[in-house]
């Protein structure tokens, strides 16, 4: 049943070019309209959103933050993305005109239905993005749009997460087409390119022998540090969450802009440092302030691993070991980008002798507080 593969996490991580496109399909109409006839909300509702937030837990409140960037940037309506743990013992403010944004690949996990539910009393609208066909979440939400990923089985989630944020595009693209906002001019292109992902990671998993290499050379390491900026910063989270879960190795994701605030005390001789670098035409020269990151921790005698688009020459004289990845735009960038993380997480834990599937500690949902 693992199709050949030696673990489910790897069958799932060669099913994402069909999980995505699962994702998307009967949802791109002919004119690159967004067809989500399924989200309950009239688009009256829709219309009178005036915040948004997105709520979730580990995996999924990266897809979450990934939300954040993309949302805002399409609607301009104020999105706010939070821990589901933390949520409701805060007191949000929410009311009618409030949506918030429940993501749970298994539509099962406690804090995330917590949360829901309190935000349900405060009268907000709730949707939930889900892969979990009739699964608890997506029955007590207003509307739901589920990933159709199909099961997943390993405990470390990787279709679920590119399905989730894929679906948060779609939900993003949706609420500036009902609204008006911003949709003729960059909208269209973005429908286009959300079509090419599946044969961007596709193209990605077919290069991937050199990252099973450098993970065979990563095993023994005890540290390893993930940085990126804007959409690149969930990656890095989401690239360090699997090592630790999966390798259990000490790993950690910062915003490559802290670096300076603190964290660089921690590169030493060696110290392995893994950087998902934007895109070359990414807003506002982030990319340039990212290869000034590498050059400093490498300076410092990290061993630096660049993931960069391809055609980036600039990170070459600095990456020891460069992972490239087809050219995306900067808000779609994380759907490839975070793949050869995953690759890379799994093959650092089977070159341990580890339970890739079933890591010690952990459940496959998580149904307790
Ligand atoms: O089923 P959910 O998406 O609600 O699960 C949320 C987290 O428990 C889950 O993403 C967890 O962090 C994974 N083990 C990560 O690989």
């Amino acid at each position: 049943e693992k199709g050949g593969y030696d673990w489910f996490m790897l069958k799932e991580i060669a099913e994402q070019p069909q999980a995505v496109a699962d994702t998307l399909l009967g949802r791109l109409g002919p004119a690159g309209e967004l067809v989500l006839d399924e989200v309950r909300l009239s688009d009256q509702e829709l219309r009178d959103v005036d915040k948004i937030f997105v709520v979730a837990c580990g995996t999924a409140y990266h897809a979450g933050m990934i939300a954040k960037y993309a949302i805002e940037h399409w609607t301009r309506i104020p999105v706010e993305v939070e821990l589901a743990s933390e949520f409701r013992y805060r007191d949000p403010v929410l009311d009618r005109s409030t949506l918030v944004i429940v993501i749970s690949q298994s539509g099962e996990t406690m804090d995330t239905l917590m949360a829901l539910r309190h935000a349900k009393e405060q009268k907000a609208r709730i949707l939930a993005i889900c892969n979990a066909n009739g699964s608890t979440i997506p029955r007590e939400s207003d509307a739901v749009l589920y990933t159709h990923a199909g099961p997943e089985v390993a405990v470390a989630s990787t279709k679920g997460f590119l399905t989730q944020v894929v679906a948060c595009y779609l939900v993003g693209l949706f609420l500036a087409q009902v609204r008006g906002v911003k949709y003729a001019d960059e909208v269209g292109a973005i429908v286009e390119n959300l079509r090419k992902l599946p044969e961007h990671i596709a193209t990605v998993l077919d290069e991937m022998e050199p990252v099973r290499e450098l993970a065979r050379n990563l095993a023994d390491e005890n540290t390893l540090l993930f940085l990126g900026r804007h959409v690149g910063f969930p990656v890095a989270l989401e690239g360090a969450l699997k090592l630790k879960e999966l390798a259990y190795i000490h790993a950690e994701g910062f915003a490559a802009g802290e670096l300076k605030h603190g964290s660089i005390a921690l590169i030493d001789q060696g110290t392995p440092v893994v950087v998902v670098v934007p895109s070359p035409v990414s807003r506002g020269s982030v990319h340039g302030k990212v290869v000034s990151n590498i050059q400093e921790v490498r300076a410092r005698g990290a061993r630096t691993i660049v993931i960069a688009e391809d055609g980036d020459d600039d990170v070459v004289p600095y990456a020891d070991h460069l992972i490239r990845v087809p050219r995306t735009p900067t808000l779609l960038a994380p759907v490839v980008t975070t793949v050869p993380l995953q690759v890379l997480a799994c093959e650092i834990a089977s070159a341990r002798g580890l339970d890739v599937d079933q890591p010690r500690n952990l459940a496959k949902s998580v149904t307790v507080e």
